[in-house]
């Protein structure tokens, strides 16, 4: 099984509208012209939150119109830049529980989508009624391998800012109710705009750089976040027969050139 992620889109409107000198609309295009191209294979794509940059109708057509151009399911988590009521009224999918969580099912395995979001706070939580959303699902799907989205980081990743004010505020529950389930196999976060990857309570955990601008590696800065121009990444998530996750970080901006080098 093959799963695709995608993460902070940032999308501001229309074409040609730019962020830092970028178009996150063309980034999208290029991404899902790669992934159409290249993992016609994989079950879904999901994308890890932050769609948008400042929750503008505008953003969200952007994103259902490129959507309509994948081959494959599109999954959406919201982000900390995103706003509910807004997602929507594009994404009438989506409504059926006051916050944008839900489950699929591909074969004997349960993919679990979180909505962390806290409207206009950088940071995330799950409150009780998420947490016990989460708890009900995790108890149901005790046979099979989970695996989990979600935006905010639910571990330390280095970065000062990331870690003391963004950060996930529900961590301590949250591992404490995970504790109880040994069949969850990875999570896969977004926020940072940068690829990280650890493992905790046996669960691998990983995310993949934004489409749109990244957050320089600086953990001694603790004023505000530096980003620059890395090049933005999809991740290819490959699950074995054993439910164990194999991760690639593949840069799709520039993705045509190949050429066997001398050794
Ligand atoms: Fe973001
Ligand atoms: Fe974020």
């Amino acid at each position: 099984m093959k799963i695709i992620q995608l993460s902070d889109l940032h999308l501001v409107g229309k074409d040609g509208v730019s962020l830092y000198g970028i178009d996150p609309n063309y980034r999208l295009y290029k991404a899902f012209k790669s992934i159409n191209k290249h993992h016609r294979d994989a079950e879904f794509v999901v994308i890890t939150g932050d769609l948008t940059d400042s929750a503008s109708p505008d953003a969200y057509e952007v994103l259902s119109q490129s959507i309509e151009k994948c081959t494959m399911p599109v999954y959406l988590i919201l982000g900390n830049h995103d706003k509910r009521d807004i997602f929507k009224k594009s994404f009438q999918d989506f409504i059926g529980f006051d916050f944008i969580q839900y489950v699929k099912e591909v074969d004997n395995t349960a993919h679990i989508f979180l909505d962390t979001l806290v409207e206009d706070c950088s940071y995330g939580e799950l409150c009780s009624s998420r947490m016990s959303w989460l708890k009900e699902k995790l108890e149901k799907y005790q046979d099979n391998f989970i695996y989990m989205y979600m935006h905010h980081h639910p571990v330390d990743s280095g970065l000062y800012e990331m870690d003391n004010e963004a950060n996930f505020k529900s961590n301590k529950e949250f591992w404490e109710l995970l504790k109880g389930y040994k069949n969850i196999k990875s999570i896969t976060f977004g926020h940072l705009h940068r690829i990280m990857h650890t493992v905790k309570n046996g669960i691998s955990l990983h995310s993949t750089k934004s489409t749109t601008f990244q957050v320089a590696y600086k953990p001694e800065s603790k004023v505000e976040y530096l980003t620059n121009d890395e090049k933005p990444t999809y991740a290819v998530i490959d699950v074995d027969r054993d439910g164990n996750t194999r991760v690639h970080h593949h840069e799709f901006l520039d993705e045509d050139r190949f050429y066997l080098g001398d050794y």
